[in-house]
């Protein structure tokens, strides 16, 4: 263990100053910041160790910090440590913890600390380590003195940090010390007490002032793993007698929607390789049933990747189906689904605001689940909330208004186009829905609408948003 470190960064002394008196936070996004300063270094940490793990979860959650999105984070942090799988799981469940625990974790920091650590990566090793140490007693994963040395150690070893290691020891020390304290005094804001920047509380309350609670709430816990079982392949009462005989309990949570009490890896999921089921969200699930597919239709997937509803459309009816996503890299994901499903469709890297790639003739079903906020599956993306910004959902609802006006020529008379969001903003769902229907004259025919995601035992879905539209016979 490290001897008495000098102290860089000022300790707060006693008492613990309130969350009034606490130095500002900083904005939810700073993307001029650089998160690591050294980002290919790599110091001499046993790769089983968890002081290897907290450096990595440390320097993805600073990536988030500067904007990147947190599985792309990861994907950089794997390249460069080449973890092996188990220390992979590991980094990844310390990180997605430090997500859903960032606003509390910032908080304390800023009650124990002068100033904002610097660099991003040395605060984001303090909101690691705060979120082993802050789950509820017997949920710790680690002992709180491991984590603590782990955390110096890896303070000590990265030039990054060197300079803190004291201040490293001396905040998580005292966090250990006054806890009580400083969670009462931290837990006055509201940014700690939700762990969501404060414009998202407010737009939460300002657009459900009866479920913002519960949906803020639902959104920090950890989401179940839903399946979608193939119907060419299978059916629910088949396959949950399948995942009985394996001793995996599960139940059915919707028309082909099967939730495991425990979430598993895709390849411990009974048929999965061989494209019995799928991962998919119940809400997602809807999707499908909606747009009343018939054999011998032509349906345009209209921002199709990665191919999650495709599939399901093609698992219920013999369909032509066009496939088009913007991001070209998106693209072989979709092919991949439909390979491991059996399933066939025209895939194309296209843009669903332009026309120059149709061919003129309309199609009988059009599904638009276009690009948004994602502020619905915050549960799956506890990163999303902190890489948003509050002016982001007019920006996505402005280019999805364009897309959905240029789809509607390509639906023909009597078709249907399906317009989804997964987002929790009216500006981006409903209104945007209201909004199009007076443009279009088009006919709104029935569909949920918004779904709120609480968590509630019979609903356990994704916060997703469904407007079905029928054009009027010509
Ligand atoms: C919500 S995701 C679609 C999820 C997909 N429907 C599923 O169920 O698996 C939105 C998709 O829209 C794509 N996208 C964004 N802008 C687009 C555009 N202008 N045209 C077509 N696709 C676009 C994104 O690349 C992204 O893959």
């Amino acid at each position: 263990m490290n001897k008495r470190p000098l102290l860089k960064l000022k300790i707060v002394s006693k008492p613990a100053p309130t969350a009034a008196e606490a130095p500002k936070l900083r904005p939810s996004y700073h993307p001029d910041v650089k998160p690591v300063l050294q980002p290919g270094f790599q110091p001499d940490l046993r790769a089983d160790s968890l002081a290897f793990c907290l450096l990595g979860a440390a320097n993805a959650v600073a990536q988030v910090r500067t904007g990147t999105a947190l599985p792309q984070a990861l994907t950089r942090v794997f390249a460069q440590n080449h973890a092996a799988p188990q220390a992979r799981g590991a980094i990844q469940d310390i990180s997605y913890r430090a997500m859903r625990q960032l606003g509390r974790s910032e908080t304390l920091i800023g009650l124990m600390t002068s100033k904002a650590p610097e660099p991003p990566m040395l605060a984001a090793l303090l909101c690691c380590a705060l979120a082993l140490m802050a789950a509820e007693p017997g949920e710790q994963p680690y002992e709180e003195f491991t984590v603590v040395d782990q955390a110096v150690t890896v303070a000590t070893s990265h030039p990054d940090m060197a300079h803190a290691k004291g201040m490293v020891n001396a905040v998580l020390r005292r966090f250990l010390r006054e806890r009580k304290a400083l969670l009462a005094s931290a837990l006055q804001q509201p940014v700690a007490q939700w762990n969501y920047p404060q414009w998202w509380i407010d737009a939460a309350r300002a657009a459900y002032p009866r479920d913002w609670q519960a949906i803020l709430t639902a959104g920090n816990a950890a989401p179940p793993l839903t399946l979608r079982v193939n119907a060419r392949k299978s059916t629910v009462a088949d396959y949950l007698a399948q995942l009985a005989g394996a001793g995996i309990a599960a139940a059915q949570v919707g028309p082909s929607a099967v939730r495991l009490a425990q979430p598993i890896g895709v390849q411990a999921i009974p048929g999965f390789a061989a494209g019995v089921v799928s991962v998919q969200d119940a809400g997602a699930q809807l999707a499908a049933g909606l747009l009343d597919v018939r054999d011998g239709m032509r349906v345009l997937d209209a921002c199709a990747a990665p191919g999650g509803k495709t599939c399901h459309i093609l698992e219920l009816a013999d369909v032509e189906l066009t496939a088009i996503d913007a991001d070209a890299k998106r693209l072989p994901r979709i092919a991949e689904n439909l390979e491991r499903l059996g399933l066939s469709a025209t895939l194309q890297a296209q843009d669903a605001q332009s026309a120059a790639w149709w061919d003129g003739r309309q199609f009988d079903r059009v599904l638009a689940d276009v690009p948004c906020t994602a502020s619905g599956i915050v549960r799956r993306h506890p990163d999303i909330r902190w890489l948003r910004r509050k002016g982001d959902a007019l920006q996505l609802a402005t280019l999805s208004a364009k897309i959905l006006d240029n789809l509607w020529q390509m639906v023909r008379p009597d078709g249907k186009l399906l317009f989804v969001t997964c987002s929790l903003w009216p500006q981006e769902s409903e209104a945007q829905a209201a909004a199009f229907a007076v443009r279009h004259n088009a006919t709104r025919l029935p569909a949920p609408g918004q779904l709120l995601p609480t968590g509630a035992a019979e609903q356990d879905h994704d916060g997703l948003f469904y407007a079905l539209f029928q054009k009027n016979a010509a």
